[in-house]
Protein backbone atom coordinates (compact mmCIF):
# COMPACT_ATOMS: atom_id res chain seq x y z
CA UNK A 1 0.00 0.00 0.00
CA UNK A 2 2.62 2.05 0.69
CA UNK A 3 6.32 2.20 -0.96
CA UNK A 4 9.63 3.96 -0.15
CA UNK A 5 10.93 6.34 -3.23
CA UNK A 6 12.42 9.24 -2.01
CA UNK A 7 10.16 12.61 -2.54
CA UNK A 8 11.73 14.62 -5.88
CA UNK A 9 12.81 17.44 -3.52
CA UNK A 10 15.34 15.26 -2.10
CA UNK A 11 18.74 14.12 -3.55
CA UNK A 12 18.53 11.87 -6.00
CA UNK A 13 19.39 8.18 -5.11
CA UNK A 14 22.10 5.99 -6.14
CA UNK A 15 21.22 3.47 -8.52
CA UNK A 16 21.73 0.16 -6.57
CA UNK A 17 19.75 2.36 -3.28
CA UNK A 18 16.88 2.70 -5.96
CA UNK A 19 17.09 -1.18 -6.75
CA UNK A 20 17.13 -1.88 -3.62
CA UNK A 21 13.91 -0.16 -2.63
CA UNK A 22 12.49 -1.11 -5.57
CA UNK A 23 12.86 -4.59 -4.58
CA UNK A 24 11.47 -4.13 -1.02
CA UNK A 25 8.52 -2.45 -2.36
CA UNK A 26 8.01 -5.93 -4.18
CA UNK A 27 8.63 -7.98 -1.53
CA UNK A 28 6.10 -5.89 1.01
CA UNK A 29 3.55 -5.86 -1.97
CA UNK A 30 3.88 -9.19 -2.47
CA UNK A 31 3.17 -10.42 1.72
CA UNK A 32 0.77 -7.65 1.93
CA UNK A 33 -1.31 -9.85 -0.74
CA UNK A 34 -0.17 -13.38 0.81
CA UNK A 35 -1.08 -12.48 4.33
CA UNK A 36 -4.30 -11.10 3.57
CA UNK A 37 -5.10 -14.66 1.34
CA UNK A 38 -3.32 -16.69 3.72
CA UNK A 39 -4.54 -15.86 7.19
CA UNK A 40 -7.59 -13.66 6.46
CA UNK A 41 -6.87 -10.62 8.56
CA UNK A 42 -9.94 -9.42 9.76
CA UNK A 43 -11.31 -7.82 12.67
CA UNK A 44 -11.62 -9.93 15.43
CA UNK A 45 -13.72 -8.23 17.96
CA UNK A 46 -15.50 -5.31 16.23
CA UNK A 47 -17.89 -5.61 13.18
CA UNK A 48 -19.03 -3.01 10.97
CA UNK A 49 -22.17 -2.86 12.77
CA UNK A 50 -24.08 -3.03 9.92
CA UNK A 51 -26.36 -5.92 11.62
CA UNK A 52 -27.63 -3.40 13.84
CA UNK A 53 -29.24 -1.58 10.64
CA UNK A 54 -32.72 -3.03 9.98
CA UNK A 55 -33.93 -2.20 6.61
CA UNK A 56 -37.60 -2.49 7.35
CA UNK A 57 -40.12 -5.15 5.14
CA UNK A 58 -42.21 -4.12 2.88
CA UNK A 59 -45.17 -7.10 2.31
CA UNK A 60 -46.23 -4.79 -0.82
CA UNK A 61 -43.51 -3.92 -2.83
CA UNK A 62 -45.99 -3.70 -5.68
CA UNK A 63 -43.05 -4.76 -8.13
CA UNK A 64 -41.82 -7.13 -10.21
CA UNK A 65 -38.31 -8.75 -9.33
CA UNK A 66 -37.22 -8.22 -13.18
CA UNK A 67 -38.42 -5.09 -12.78
CA UNK A 68 -35.65 -4.04 -10.47
CA UNK A 69 -32.79 -1.83 -11.90
CA UNK A 70 -29.51 -2.05 -10.23
CA UNK A 71 -27.67 0.67 -12.60
CA UNK A 72 -27.15 3.85 -10.92
CA UNK A 73 -24.61 6.62 -11.71
CA UNK A 74 -21.06 7.54 -10.14
CA UNK A 75 -18.93 10.90 -10.35
CA UNK A 76 -20.71 10.88 -14.16
CA UNK A 77 -20.05 7.35 -14.75
CA UNK A 78 -22.82 4.42 -15.31
CA UNK A 79 -22.22 1.35 -13.05
CA UNK A 80 -24.70 -1.64 -13.81
CA UNK A 81 -24.71 -2.35 -10.21
CA UNK A 82 -23.53 0.13 -7.11
CA UNK A 83 -20.55 -1.95 -6.43
CA UNK A 84 -16.71 -1.51 -6.72
CA UNK A 85 -13.91 -3.68 -6.50
CA UNK A 86 -11.95 -1.82 -4.39
CA UNK A 87 -8.23 -0.83 -4.49
CA UNK A 88 -6.12 -3.60 -3.76
CA UNK A 89 -3.01 -4.64 -5.35
CA UNK A 90 -0.29 -3.82 -8.28
CA UNK A 91 3.91 -3.60 -7.94
CA UNK A 92 4.31 -7.37 -7.49
CA UNK A 93 4.05 -10.17 -10.37
CA UNK A 94 2.06 -11.86 -8.14
CA UNK A 95 -0.39 -9.10 -8.53
CA UNK A 96 -0.52 -9.33 -12.97
CA UNK A 97 -2.76 -12.71 -12.87
CA UNK A 98 -5.11 -11.12 -9.97
CA UNK A 99 -6.08 -7.81 -11.71
CA UNK A 100 -6.01 -9.41 -14.94
CA UNK A 101 -9.50 -11.61 -13.37
CA UNK A 102 -10.86 -8.41 -11.21
CA UNK A 103 -10.67 -6.11 -14.32
CA UNK A 104 -12.60 -8.40 -16.65
CA UNK A 105 -14.79 -9.07 -13.57
CA UNK A 106 -15.58 -5.02 -14.24
CA UNK A 107 -15.61 -5.50 -17.60
CA UNK A 108 -18.03 -8.12 -17.79
CA UNK A 109 -20.53 -7.12 -14.86
CA UNK A 110 -19.72 -3.12 -15.50
CA UNK A 111 -18.79 -2.14 -12.03
CA UNK A 112 -16.10 0.60 -11.05
CA UNK A 113 -12.46 -0.97 -10.05
CA UNK A 114 -9.94 0.46 -8.38
CA UNK A 115 -6.05 -0.32 -8.33
CA UNK A 116 -3.49 -0.70 -5.79
CA UNK A 117 -1.26 1.95 -4.47
CA UNK A 118 0.49 2.78 -7.73
CA UNK A 119 3.94 4.59 -6.62
CA UNK A 120 5.75 1.15 -7.49
CA UNK A 121 4.74 1.34 -10.92
CA UNK A 122 6.67 4.79 -11.29
CA UNK A 123 9.84 3.15 -10.69
CA UNK A 124 9.77 0.33 -13.17
CA UNK A 125 8.13 -0.31 -16.23
CA UNK A 126 7.42 -3.79 -15.58
CA UNK A 127 5.67 -2.98 -12.71
CA UNK A 128 3.26 -0.72 -14.46
CA UNK A 129 2.54 -3.35 -16.46
CA UNK A 130 0.93 -5.08 -13.48
CA UNK A 131 -1.90 -1.59 -13.01
CA UNK A 132 -1.47 -1.49 -16.97
CA UNK A 133 -3.11 -4.97 -17.24
CA UNK A 134 -6.59 -3.61 -15.51
CA UNK A 135 -7.04 -0.95 -18.29
CA UNK A 136 -6.39 -3.78 -20.62
CA UNK A 137 -9.51 -5.83 -19.78
CA UNK A 138 -11.45 -3.39 -18.74
CA UNK A 139 -11.14 -0.66 -21.55
CA UNK A 140 -15.01 1.09 -20.76
CA UNK A 141 -14.84 0.97 -17.11
CA UNK A 142 -14.50 2.95 -14.25
CA UNK A 143 -11.05 2.83 -13.01
CA UNK A 144 -9.49 5.16 -10.37
CA UNK A 145 -5.85 5.23 -9.93
CA UNK A 146 -4.44 4.75 -5.57
CA UNK A 147 -1.76 6.73 -4.25
CA UNK A 148 -0.94 7.36 -0.52
CA UNK A 149 -1.79 10.67 1.07
CA UNK A 150 1.45 10.28 3.21
CA UNK A 151 3.93 9.76 -0.13
CA UNK A 152 2.30 12.87 -1.50
CA UNK A 153 3.26 14.90 1.45
CA UNK A 154 6.61 13.51 1.42
CA UNK A 155 6.76 15.10 -1.78
CA UNK A 156 5.30 12.80 -4.96
CA UNK A 157 5.49 15.50 -7.26
CA UNK A 158 2.33 16.84 -9.20
CA UNK A 159 3.90 15.21 -12.70
CA UNK A 160 4.54 12.06 -11.22
CA UNK A 161 0.96 11.62 -9.98
CA UNK A 162 -0.29 12.63 -13.14
CA UNK A 163 2.35 9.67 -14.54
CA UNK A 164 -0.03 7.66 -12.06
CA UNK A 165 -3.33 8.49 -13.75
CA UNK A 166 -1.75 8.21 -17.18
CA UNK A 167 -0.42 4.52 -16.43
CA UNK A 168 -3.82 3.33 -16.64
CA UNK A 169 -5.84 6.11 -17.98
CA UNK A 170 -7.30 6.37 -15.13
CA UNK A 171 -10.96 7.96 -14.48
CA UNK A 172 -10.59 8.99 -11.15
CA UNK A 173 -7.62 8.68 -8.39
CA UNK A 174 -8.22 7.99 -4.91
CA UNK A 175 -6.03 9.26 -2.89
CA UNK A 176 -5.79 6.64 0.68
CA UNK A 177 -5.03 7.37 4.23
CA UNK A 178 -3.48 5.06 6.60
CA UNK A 179 -1.96 6.36 9.75
CA UNK A 180 -2.98 3.33 11.46
CA UNK A 181 -0.95 0.96 9.35
CA UNK A 182 1.90 3.35 8.98
CA UNK A 183 2.32 3.79 13.07
CA UNK A 184 2.28 -0.12 12.80
CA UNK A 185 4.43 -1.22 9.90
CA UNK A 186 8.03 -2.12 10.66
CA UNK A 187 9.30 0.47 8.25
CA UNK A 188 6.32 2.78 8.43
CA UNK A 189 6.69 6.28 7.68
CA UNK A 190 3.92 7.71 10.31
CA UNK A 191 4.20 11.81 8.93
CA UNK A 192 0.95 12.69 8.06
CA UNK A 193 1.93 16.64 8.01
CA UNK A 194 0.71 18.34 5.17
CA UNK A 195 -1.27 15.56 3.49
CA UNK A 196 -4.56 18.30 3.13
CA UNK A 197 -2.87 20.57 1.65
CA UNK A 198 -1.83 18.58 -1.36
CA UNK A 199 -5.00 16.60 -1.46
CA UNK A 200 -6.38 21.01 -1.81
CA UNK A 201 -4.27 21.16 -4.32
CA UNK A 202 -4.52 18.16 -6.23
CA UNK A 203 -8.44 19.00 -5.96
CA UNK A 204 -8.05 22.01 -7.63
CA UNK A 205 -5.10 21.05 -10.56
CA UNK A 206 -6.58 17.72 -11.55
CA UNK A 207 -9.11 17.19 -13.95
CA UNK A 208 -10.40 14.07 -12.72
CA UNK A 209 -12.33 13.08 -9.20
CA UNK A 210 -9.99 13.23 -6.32
CA UNK A 211 -11.23 10.23 -4.06
CA UNK A 212 -10.14 10.66 -0.67
CA UNK A 213 -10.26 6.62 1.06
CA UNK A 214 -9.28 5.45 4.55
CA UNK A 215 -8.06 1.68 4.32
CA UNK A 216 -10.01 -0.11 7.20
CA UNK A 217 -10.28 1.99 9.91
CA UNK A 218 -12.93 4.71 9.40
CA UNK A 219 -13.44 8.73 8.58
CA UNK A 220 -15.03 10.77 11.05
CA UNK A 221 -17.88 13.33 10.50
CA UNK A 222 -14.65 15.95 11.42
CA UNK A 223 -12.11 14.86 8.84
CA UNK A 224 -14.92 14.19 6.36
CA UNK A 225 -15.93 18.12 6.66
CA UNK A 226 -12.07 18.92 5.74
CA UNK A 227 -12.01 16.69 3.08
CA UNK A 228 -15.25 18.54 1.72
CA UNK A 229 -13.70 21.51 1.90
CA UNK A 230 -10.54 20.81 0.34
CA UNK A 231 -12.57 20.62 -2.54
CA UNK A 232 -12.33 16.76 -2.97
CA UNK A 233 -14.86 14.79 -5.48
CA UNK A 234 -16.07 12.00 -3.27
CA UNK A 235 -14.71 9.59 0.11
CA UNK A 236 -14.57 6.41 0.70
CA UNK A 237 -15.07 6.13 4.20
CA UNK A 238 -13.50 1.92 4.20
CA UNK A 239 -14.41 1.45 8.37
CA UNK A 240 -13.55 -1.16 10.91
CA UNK A 241 -15.23 -4.45 10.38
CA UNK A 242 -13.49 -5.99 7.59
CA UNK A 243 -9.55 -6.22 6.79
CA UNK A 244 -7.49 -4.89 9.33
CA UNK A 245 -3.95 -3.20 8.29
CA UNK A 246 -2.96 -3.51 11.90
CA UNK A 247 -3.61 -6.87 11.56
CA UNK A 248 -0.97 -7.70 8.25
CA UNK A 249 1.52 -5.54 10.07
CA UNK A 250 1.28 -6.99 13.04
CA UNK A 251 1.92 -10.37 11.24
CA UNK A 252 4.63 -8.77 8.97
CA UNK A 253 6.05 -7.56 12.72
CA UNK A 254 6.49 -10.43 14.29
CA UNK A 255 7.49 -12.07 11.58
CA UNK A 256 10.26 -9.87 11.62
CA UNK A 257 11.05 -10.37 15.26
CA UNK A 258 9.68 -6.20 15.83
CA UNK A 259 8.46 -7.10 18.99
CA UNK A 260 7.28 -3.67 20.08
CA UNK A 261 5.69 -3.29 16.70
CA UNK A 262 4.14 -6.71 16.82
CA UNK A 263 2.17 -5.79 20.39
CA UNK A 264 1.27 -2.67 18.90
CA UNK A 265 -0.23 -4.18 16.06
CA UNK A 266 -2.03 -6.84 18.54
CA UNK A 267 -3.34 -3.79 21.01
CA UNK A 268 -4.55 -1.87 17.56
CA UNK A 269 -6.10 -4.56 15.85
CA UNK A 270 -9.59 -3.20 16.05
CA UNK A 271 -8.92 0.10 15.78
CA UNK A 272 -11.03 2.75 14.08
CA UNK A 273 -14.61 3.63 13.42
CA UNK A 274 -17.10 0.65 12.28
CA UNK A 275 -18.16 1.19 9.22
CA UNK A 276 -22.23 1.51 9.55
CA UNK A 277 -21.26 4.71 12.22
CA UNK A 278 -18.63 6.06 10.12
CA UNK A 279 -21.16 6.02 7.28
CA UNK A 280 -23.23 7.87 8.99
CA UNK A 281 -21.93 10.03 10.72
CA UNK A 282 -19.76 10.89 7.17
CA UNK A 283 -23.37 11.35 5.39
CA UNK A 284 -24.70 13.86 8.34
CA UNK A 285 -21.75 16.09 8.26
CA UNK A 286 -20.76 16.46 3.78
CA UNK A 287 -23.08 16.78 1.08
CA UNK A 288 -20.67 15.16 -1.49
CA UNK A 289 -20.72 11.44 -2.77
CA UNK A 290 -19.75 8.66 -0.48
CA UNK A 291 -18.24 4.82 -1.04
CA UNK A 292 -19.21 2.77 1.93
CA UNK A 293 -16.96 -0.27 2.31
CA UNK A 294 -14.90 -2.18 4.95
CA UNK A 295 -16.09 -5.65 5.83
CA UNK A 296 -18.98 -5.32 3.33
CA UNK A 297 -19.35 -9.30 2.61
CA UNK A 298 -23.00 -9.45 1.03
CA UNK A 299 -25.73 -7.53 -1.37
CA UNK A 300 -28.04 -7.34 2.08
CA UNK A 301 -24.74 -4.86 3.49
CA UNK A 302 -24.32 -3.30 -0.06
CA UNK A 303 -27.88 -2.08 0.23
CA UNK A 304 -28.21 -1.31 3.62
CA UNK A 305 -25.16 0.93 3.04
CA UNK A 306 -26.91 2.66 -0.19
CA UNK A 307 -30.21 2.75 2.18
CA UNK A 308 -27.44 4.94 4.69
CA UNK A 309 -26.68 7.32 2.19
CA UNK A 310 -23.80 5.69 0.15
CA UNK A 311 -23.64 6.66 -3.87
CA UNK A 312 -21.80 2.96 -4.25
CA UNK A 313 -20.32 0.27 -2.26
CA UNK A 314 -16.89 -1.05 -2.22
CA UNK A 315 -15.46 -4.68 -1.69
CA UNK A 316 -12.03 -5.45 -1.20
CA UNK A 317 -10.91 -9.08 0.52
CA UNK A 318 -13.66 -11.02 -0.54
CA UNK A 319 -13.27 -9.81 -4.51
CA UNK A 320 -9.57 -10.80 -3.85
CA UNK A 321 -9.90 -13.73 -2.09
CA UNK A 322 -12.53 -15.20 -5.40
CA UNK A 323 -10.13 -13.74 -7.89
CA UNK A 324 -7.25 -15.52 -6.65
CA UNK A 325 -9.18 -18.86 -6.61
CA UNK A 326 -10.17 -19.10 -10.42
CA UNK A 327 -12.12 -16.56 -12.86
CA UNK A 328 -15.20 -19.04 -12.41
CA UNK A 329 -15.11 -18.12 -8.53
CA UNK A 330 -14.84 -14.76 -8.81
CA UNK A 331 -17.30 -14.32 -11.37
CA UNK A 332 -20.32 -16.79 -9.20
CA UNK A 333 -19.31 -14.41 -6.08
CA UNK A 334 -20.21 -11.41 -7.88
CA UNK A 335 -23.62 -12.81 -9.58
CA UNK A 336 -24.49 -13.98 -6.23
CA UNK A 337 -23.67 -10.21 -4.62
CA UNK A 338 -25.82 -8.51 -7.06
CA UNK A 339 -28.71 -11.08 -6.77
CA UNK A 340 -28.79 -10.19 -3.29
CA UNK A 341 -28.69 -6.53 -3.81
CA UNK A 342 -31.93 -7.25 -5.83
CA UNK A 343 -33.06 -8.86 -3.56
CA UNK A 344 -33.20 -6.81 -0.75
CA UNK A 345 -34.03 -3.84 -3.50
CA UNK A 346 -37.12 -6.35 -3.65
CA UNK A 347 -37.99 -6.52 -0.06
CA UNK A 348 -38.17 -2.81 0.18
CA UNK A 349 -39.72 -1.64 -2.44
CA UNK A 350 -37.12 -0.21 -3.67
CA UNK A 351 -37.29 -0.64 -8.17
CA UNK A 352 -34.07 2.06 -8.93
CA UNK A 353 -30.88 1.60 -7.47
CA UNK A 354 -31.26 5.12 -5.76
CA UNK A 355 -35.14 4.65 -4.23
CA UNK A 356 -32.54 2.83 -1.60
CA UNK A 357 -31.86 5.86 -0.01
CA UNK A 358 -35.65 6.35 0.54
CA UNK A 359 -36.08 2.88 2.62
CA UNK A 360 -37.03 2.62 5.76
CA UNK A 361 -34.93 1.17 8.63
CA UNK A 362 -34.50 1.25 12.38
CA UNK A 363 -31.19 1.09 14.37
CA UNK A 364 -30.43 -0.96 17.29
CA UNK A 365 -27.56 -1.72 19.88
CA UNK A 366 -24.27 -0.13 19.86
CA UNK A 367 -24.56 1.78 16.42
CA UNK A 368 -27.13 3.79 18.69
CA UNK A 369 -24.39 4.79 21.23
CA UNK A 370 -21.74 5.81 17.91
CA UNK A 371 -24.21 7.99 15.98
CA UNK A 372 -25.36 9.49 19.31
CA UNK A 373 -21.84 10.45 20.16
CA UNK A 374 -18.83 13.15 18.95
C1 LIG B 1 -4.57 -7.13 -0.36
C2 LIG B 1 -5.09 -5.75 -0.13
C3 LIG B 1 -4.34 -4.68 -0.58
C4 LIG B 1 -4.79 -3.38 -0.41
N1 LIG B 1 -4.06 -2.33 -0.91
C5 LIG B 1 -4.60 -1.07 -0.90
C6 LIG B 1 -3.92 -0.02 -1.56
O1 LIG B 1 -2.85 -0.18 -2.15
N2 LIG B 1 -4.50 1.21 -1.52
C7 LIG B 1 -5.68 1.44 -0.87
O2 LIG B 1 -6.20 2.55 -0.91
N3 LIG B 1 -6.32 0.45 -0.21
C8 LIG B 1 -5.81 -0.79 -0.22
N4 LIG B 1 -6.47 -1.82 0.41
C9 LIG B 1 -7.64 -1.51 1.26
C10 LIG B 1 -8.96 -1.76 0.57
O3 LIG B 1 -9.14 -0.90 -0.54
C11 LIG B 1 -10.16 -1.56 1.54
O4 LIG B 1 -10.22 -0.22 1.93
C12 LIG B 1 -10.03 -2.42 2.80
O5 LIG B 1 -9.44 -3.67 2.52
C13 LIG B 1 -11.37 -2.67 3.46
O6 LIG B 1 -12.23 -3.42 2.63
P1 LIG B 1 -12.52 -5.00 2.86
O7 LIG B 1 -12.89 -5.17 4.31
O8 LIG B 1 -13.64 -5.31 1.91
O9 LIG B 1 -11.26 -5.73 2.53
C14 LIG B 1 -6.03 -3.15 0.26
C15 LIG B 1 -6.79 -4.23 0.72
C16 LIG B 1 -6.33 -5.53 0.52
C17 LIG B 1 -7.17 -6.67 1.03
Amino acid sequence: MKTNLRPERSRPMRKTNRRVTQQRIQDRKKEGLMITLKEGVQSRSSSTLLECVHLIHNALPELDLDEINTSTSFLGFELAAPILIDSMTGGTPAATRINGRLAQAAHEFGLGMGVGSQRAGLGSSVMAGTYQIVRKEAPNAFIYANIGGAQLAEGLSNGDVQRIIDMIHADAIAIHLNPLQEVIQPEGEPRFRGVLARVKELSQRLHIPVIVKEVGAGISAGVAKRLEKSGVSAINIAGLGGTSWAGVEQIRAAGEHVDSKARLGDLLWDWGIPTAASLIKTRRAVKIPLISSGGLRSGVDVAKCIALGASVAGLAHPMLKHAAESNESLTHFIEEIIQQVRATMFLVGAKETQDLSLADYIITGPLQYWINGE
